[in-house]
């Protein structure tokens, strides 16, 4: 896919001056190790390491290691979600065996060839990575080109020297998720974006452009900083060219300036500035995004392109009054979240960012917390184009690398106009109250500052307000109430703005209206979690009412995995989400949007399919934005009440079946009504896809899947188990429910086992015949292989053995026998059985089900040998691996309290995608989703 940049260069004919192709197809994936270098293919074993010689990675970092035995993928991948679920894993990881304690599940190999045609030598070849968890070692033709420790931040490496022009190229990757960086769940492996980048040497630097605006009566003042950077030789006069176009696409402005190309490998910053009038502001409703194209010209030639999208908007924080967006004051209305959702982990392709975000702002939600580190780009682009405010967060505190993290999360995200804020901590224990947090936080604070004047600092902090931190931060970031005074902050702190930046950590199950610890249910009513915490309506009561404070983020926007607070295992998700892990909205989502949205709300709680309960009380609550709501069962008034500000109603309702009726009356006229039905048994499945059409190749249909009675009601009591089959241009790539308990897989996927062939001994034959059966050896000739051959007087031919075991073959699975070379011409047997070479490659050897034993099996390989034309050459001494795949089982599962939910993804490969449901006594349904 090409990205960017139509703008032809004429330095080679029909060569863009700039291509960013994403490499997220085709990526060979296996597990290595984190210790046992046998098990993470010997790499790093090599005499000269990579870090001897260059060039010199060994095992799968090697430009010519065979990994056609690996399973083949598409990025993003987080092969954490892909795991099963273990009481002795990660409590904060949602109990995934990964990690801590399960180190054959830790480390992940990625390797993807790219082709690199001849016409690109003379460009700067770049790959550039949005972010790899974690500690990621990157290596291009077996070149080491660096590590990075972080799982949240992106990076780039120039790869222009170790390129093969012309022809195949390897990019190698390993990854070590054996650390947590967070106390939440946060995937492993390549779980954003990778791309090739291509620009002339002389081109603008990574992240390299930083657009501010100074907004005035009818125009606003832009002021544009290049970074041009040369890898090249070129000395003379450049022209750098900045247009900015409207949102609706129309040039407006174009300034050109002048400057003496940078020196080799120097960079030069050049600032441009550009007048806009009547510019059509960034805000909530109408998020007008401009154009920013800077280009490069090089005697009159276009050298580089580079586009950047900015927004033009003020800013302000006040001590007294708040926060203004564009002069407008606006109370914060936020959620914190992490990136996870359910069937997916962090692995969330595009499509999913801008689902999360429109479900936040239909719930009322204007501002989104990046808890506790730097997002993926998309992330930003969603907010950007769909109207949330930012704030972006680094990792930890410190002034050490942690600076240059900082560094690299506000160059590339400082462009965005949805980012209001930068933190750059949260609840750092160890230091909030005292002096040390003091220095750090100024070091952290002034540096940010530093690199972008334009938007103010904040840490979350959770104790120890009034010293510390808290006494030089910026923006004061209150996590919870229940931690000190706010008030006697302020009071102190007069001059210094702030925030909640946690507040409301409640608890809460989606469809359960009661607590039953033994059953890991909290009951969705919005109520007091623990006697120092508030629930939702009290956080919001307490910030709405003191305009001091700009606004809350409540603990969370969406249930993620881990911290299963209140309980632990068998939970593994968070109950504190407004909504669970697939974005199913619990009831609190209505509480937010009847004061938080625009809309008028009327919202009944809890459902009345409630048998057993008959007679009993029920507490019933109503949320709304009404003046007045009168509740009626079954027809019969049980009164009408008065709506108080930021409130809800309650009433006291004995059971018995039926409906539930609501009438919200507002100015005394009736607005609008709501009810909550008791319905019959099951008896449909109902399929209903965020989007009817999906527009290209990896766009998403996030598919709600519920039960319906013979009157067409939602049965919110629900828990059939829901299985599916597609057909056409797509694929599944996870499923959730939402279910706080739920150990069901979230993927169905192959299982792909490798088994390394151990103990290979070998005798020299007397004959260069190759058998057709096996020939029975002599059992004291064997010696082990290739030790001390002398390749001055090699045999005829050898005859090697070598072992491996076999565990739970399973009916369907599929093995093959992946050789690799150890001889000119090879017969290959296993158990004496001699096999036949694939079809398409003619170095794979299928192995039929009859052939393999449940525990040791031999492989015999009778080979002539390769002979070393230099002294030096170093012969393939691995005879190659066994490959067992397990084919995956249907995609299923479970419904919780009536929901479940199935991420389709467009392939590419049709126009159609027909997903079909079924369940044991509900009827089947099928859905067709088109592709354009
Ligand atoms: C806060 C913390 C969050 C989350 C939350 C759970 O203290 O900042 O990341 O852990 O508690 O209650």
């Amino acid at each position: 896919m090409l990205l960017l940049l139509a703008t032809y260069c004429s330095f080679a004919q029909n060569q863009p001056a700039r291509e960013q192709v994403l490499i997220d197809a085709d990526w060979h994936f296996a597990f290595g190790h984190p210790y046992d270098t046998g098990k993470d293919f010997n790499h790093g074993t090599a005499y000269f390491s990579y870090l001897s010689k260059t060039g010199n990675g060994d095992g799968p970092a090697a430009k010519t290691f065979d990994d056609r035995a690996w399973r083949l993928l598409n990025l993003p991948h987080d092969w954490a979600v892909e795991q099963s679920f273990s009481e002795s894993a990660s409590y904060s990881h949602g109990f995934k065996t990964v990690g801590k304690g399960f180190a054959e599940r830790s480390v992940g190999w990625y390797r993807k060839t790219i082709n690199i045609p001849e016409t690109d030598l003379g460009r700067i070849i770049t790959l550039k990575f949005d972010g790899v968890f974690r500690n990621s070692k990157v290596w291009f033709n077996g070149h080491f080109l660096g590590t990075e420790e972080s799982g949240y931040n992106s990076f780039e490496y120039d790869v222009t020297a170790y390129v093969n022009y012309g022809g195949e190229n390897t990019i190698a990757v390993r990854a070590d998720a054996s650390m947590e960086e967070g106390w939440f769940y946060e995937g492993a492996g390549i779980y954003r974006h990778v791309y090739v980048k291509k620009t002339n040497p002389l081109h603008v630097a990574a992240n390299g452009t930083y657009v501010t605006s100074v907004v005035n009566d009818g125009f606003a003042n832009i002021t544009v900083q290049a970074s041009i950077e040369n890898k090249g030789n070129y000395k003379g006069v450049i022209e750098i060219v900045q247009t900015v176009l409207d949102p609706s696409g129309k040039t407006v402005a174009t300034v050109t300036e002048k400057i003496i190309a940078p020196d080799f490998y120097k960079t030069a910053l050049v600032t441009s500035t550009i007048k806009i009038n009547n510019p059509a502001l960034w805000d909530l409703e109408m998020p007008n995004l401009y154009k920013l194209v800077t280009q490069i010209k090089q005697g009159g030639k276009v050298a580089d392109t580079y586009e950047t999208t900015f927004g033009i908007r003020t800013i302000r924080f006040d001590a007294e009054e708040g926060f203004f967006l564009n002069g407008k004051r606006l109370k914060l209305q936020g959620t914190n979240n992490h990136q996870d959702h359910a069937g997916v982990g962090t692995a969330m392709p595009d499509e999913l960012q801008y689902f999360r975000i429109q479900k936040l702002k239909e719930m009322g939600s204007n501002a989104y917390r990046c808890s506790h580190h730097p997002p993926t780009p998309e992330l930003l682009e969603a907010c950007d184009k769909l109207g949330m405010l930012v704030i972006d967060e680094t990792r930890l505190m410190g002034i050490n690398y942690h600076l240059d993290d900082v560094k690299r999360m506000i160059e590339r995200d400082r462009n965005h106009p949805s980012i209001i804020c930068w933190s750059v901590g949260n609840e750092e224990w160890a230091i909030e109250g005292n002096i040390t947090g003091e220095r750090i936080t100024e070091v952290m604070q002034g540096f940010a500052k530093s690199i972008d004047p334009t938007r103010p600092v904040t840490v979350g902090v959770s104790s120890g307000f009034r010293s510390g931190i808290s006494s030089v931060v910026e923006i004061m970031g209150y996590n919870y109430m229940g931690n000190g005074d706010i008030d006697a902050h302020r009071n102190q702190f007069k001059q210094q703005p702030g925030m909640g930046t946690e507040e409301g950590s409640t608890f809460a199950t989606r469809g359960i209206y009661f607590t039953d610890d033994a059953k890991h249910y909290q009951s969705a009513y919005d109520k007091k979690p623990r006697p120092s915490f508030y629930s939702i309506e009290e956080g919001w009561k307490f910030y709405a009412a003191r305009p001091y404070l700009a606004g809350m983020f409540i603990w969370t926007g969406f249930d993620y995995r881990g911290e299963p607070t209140p309980y632990g295992w068998p939970s593994v998700t968070s109950y504190f989400g407004m909504m669970d892990v697939c974005g199913f909205p619990k009831d609190n989502v209505y509480y937010l949007k009847s004061w938080w949205g625009k809309e008028p709300v009327l919202h009944i709680l809890p459902h009345w399919n409630r048998t057993g309960m008959e007679g009993k009380e029920i507490d019933v609550w109503v949320y709304s934005n009404c003046d007045e709501v009168e509740l009626f069962l079954n027809k019969k008034s049980l009164g009408k009440k008065k709506m108080g500000q930021y409130g809800h109603l309650e009433w006291k309702v004995a059971y018995t079946p039926g409906t539930l009726e609501a009438i919200g009356y507002k100015n005394g006229k009736k607005q609008l009504t709501a009810i909550q039905k008791t319905t019959n048994k099951t008896q449909n499945i109902k399929l209903t896809p965020h989007k009817e059409v999906l527009t290209k190749a990896n766009d998403l249909a996030i598919v709600t899947v519920e039960v319906t009675d013979k009157n067409g009601l939602h049965v919110p009591t629900a828990d059939d188990e829901i299985t599916f089959t597609l057909k056409g241009g797509g694929r599944i790539i996870g499923v959730g429910n939402g279910n706080p308990t739920s150990l069901e897989k979230d993927k169905f996927i192959d299982a792909i086992n490798l088994i390394a062939i151990t103990d290979l001994q070998e005798q020299a034959l007397t004959s260069a015949a190759l058998p057709q059966q096996l020939p029975s050896y002599p059992e004291n000739n064997w010696k082990a292989a290739f030790k001390d051959r002398d390749y001055k007087n090699l045999a005829q031919a050898y005859a090697y053995k070598g072992q491996f075991n076999v565990e739970n073959i399973s009916k369907n699975d599929v093995m093959s026998f992946y050789y690799q070379k150890i001889g000119v011409e090879a017969a290959v047997f296993i158990n004496g059985i001699k096999l036949s070479a694939d079809k398409t490659d003619n170095q794979k050897y299928n192995i039929a089900a009859h052939i393999l034993k449940q525990g040791p099996n031999t492989l015999h390989i009778v080979a002539t040998p390769i002979h070393k034309i230099k002294e030096w050459d170093v012969i393939n001494t691995n005879p190659g691996i066994i490959q067992i795949v397990t084919p995956a089982e249907e995609w299923k599962r479970k419904l919780f309290n009536g929901y479940a939910q199935i991420i389709v993804q467009a392939d590419g490969s049709g126009k159609e995608i027909n997903l079909m449901a079924t369940g044991a006594c509900i009827k089947q349904q099928i859905i067709t989703i088109n592709v354009k």
